[in-house]
């Protein structure tokens, strides 16, 4: 196994290039069952989910390949409606070969996902979207079973759950939708910047969508797509994970390929913080400042504080002078790296969903383990700044999602490698 070892002190300057969305591509590369012929995607990040959805879409019978940033599927006519465990098991996001299946073939037999070190993460409302569109739906033997009728009806729904909008459960009932005879309102939908990369790779197959982007879309099925060319938007939380990495080292960091009106609510934090930013059509300029200033933040979905940015600004308030507050909105269980980043000297107390944040002047570098994808880019923050080395180790939960962070950040000056355990 790898770890990351880090030496910090280092103000990071120059410029970085973000990758593409895992969070995208993810979704999109199911899509593309959605219709018999090739689909290319490219600007996809080389990341250990991406391989993951390549094999769980060659078990469906589709064929894919991935080779410089470019992903290829060709479904073919048939396709093997069962998602099986093996694969679910290690990447939940294989839930959204649900709403393809169930529309291609009337059938889909997906795994049901387990628990998550985030917190519990049902999926009751992607189910109950595949319902509303005429689906029986069981779980038998760890799997969800879902059967439509004859065709799927499209109709229309609600998809709030007690935490709001989900992303996932919109882009699945989406891509069950296109397909469906009629029209489907969904109510509540998810407004995140991946929905609307989602509706838009889905509109240029041939799919009638609109009002992604809003709480409420609106889907008339066709009969038909046909597959397509198509390139991923950027990263955000990549992005805004160098923000952090620029904002935390008191640095100058130009962040190309980023979309700025993605980020407000970041942005908005980071002023708040008396962070420097310029911003173009597709870039971010980051230049920190000495000194700090606490914020409090409440995660919520978008355009809120996303909450894959909350492990890392929870890294910046750990040595920001003063007392700032984090309120997690969407998974008040996800604060993991809290402990990791006490271990390192910072004085975090957690009163769940709240974690209060006292800052500190300094973190000392220490052993460190990652317990998931965004609490891993916490610790590299952390480790950037602390005294001494910080050796992260479980590195593969940072390799979900981030491409080439070591190589990044050390091009900006990091004192960072990556080395066997
Ligand atoms: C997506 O997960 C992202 N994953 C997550 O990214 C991200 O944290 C999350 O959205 C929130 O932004 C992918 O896009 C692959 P949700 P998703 O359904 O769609 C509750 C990362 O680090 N809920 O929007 O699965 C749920 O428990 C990750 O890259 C239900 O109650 O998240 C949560 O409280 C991890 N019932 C809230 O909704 C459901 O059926 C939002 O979750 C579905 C969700």
């Amino acid at each position: 196994m790898d770890k990351i070892v880090i030496t910090g002190g280092r103000r990071l300057n120059g410029d970085v290039v973000l990758s593409g969305s895992k969070n995208s591509a993810l979704p999109i590369m199911a899509a593309a069952l959605l219709a018999e012929d090739t689909t290319v995607i490219s600007n996809v990040p080389n990341l250990r989910d991406i391989q993951t959805m390549i094999k769980l879409l060659r078990a469906l019978g589709a064929k894919a390949s991935f080779e410089d940033g470019r992903v290829v599927i060709k479904p073919g006519k048939e396709l093997n409606p069962v998602a099986p465990y093996k694969l679910v098991s290690t990447m939940r996001a294989s839930v959204c070969v649900l709403g393809p299946l169930l529309a291609r073939t009337g059938h889909a037999q997906v795994s049901m996902p387990g628990g998550c070190v985030i917190g519990a993460r049902p999926i009751d409302l992607h189910l109950k979207g595949f319902e509303a569109l005429g689906a029986r739906i069981k779980v038998e033997h760890g799997y969800v079973v879902a059967r439509a009728q004859k065709f799927l009806r499209g109709s229309e729904m609600y998809l709030g759950g007690a935490f709001g909008s989900s992303v996932l459960a919109t882009g699945n009932v989406m891509m069950a939708a296109v397909l469906a005879r009629g029209k489907t309102i969904i109510e509540s939908a998810a407004c995140e910047p991946e929905v609307v990369d989602l509706a838009n790779f889905l509109k240029k197959m041939g799919a009638k969508i609109s009002g992604e982007g809003s709480p409420r879309i609106e889907i008339e099925g066709v009969k038909k797509l046909h597959g397509i060319e198509y390139a991923i938007v950027s990263d955000r939380i990549e992005c805004g994970t160098y923000m952090f990495a620029a904002a935390m080292t008191g640095g100058d960091v130009m962040i190309k390929q980023a979309l700025p009106s993605n980020q407000n609510a970041v942005i908005d934090k980071l002023l708040q913080s008396g962070v420097r930013i310029d911003k173009g059509k597709n870039f971010l300029r980051i230049r920190g400042r000495a000194r700090l200033k606490p914020t409090d933040v409440t995660t919520l979905p978008y355009p809120g504080f996303p909450t894959d940015m909350q492990a890392q600004m929870m890294a910046l308030m750990a040595i920001t002078p003063g007392i700032s507050v984090i309120t997690e909105k969407i998974y008040p269980d996800r604060f993991m790296h809290v402990s990791e980043l006490n271990r390192m000297g910072a004085k975090i107390y957690l009163e769940s969903p709240r974690a209060i944040i006292h800052g500190v002047k300094r973190l000392s570098g220490a052993p460190v383990m990652a317990s998931d994808l965004r609490a891993s880019a916490a610790l590299v923050l952390a480790g950037l700044v602390a005294e001494g080395k910080t050796e992260v180790y479980r590195v593969y939960h940072l390799d979900r999602g981030y491409f080439n962070m070591e190589g990044k950040l050390s091009s900006l000056g990091a004192v960072i490698k990556r080395e066997r355990e």
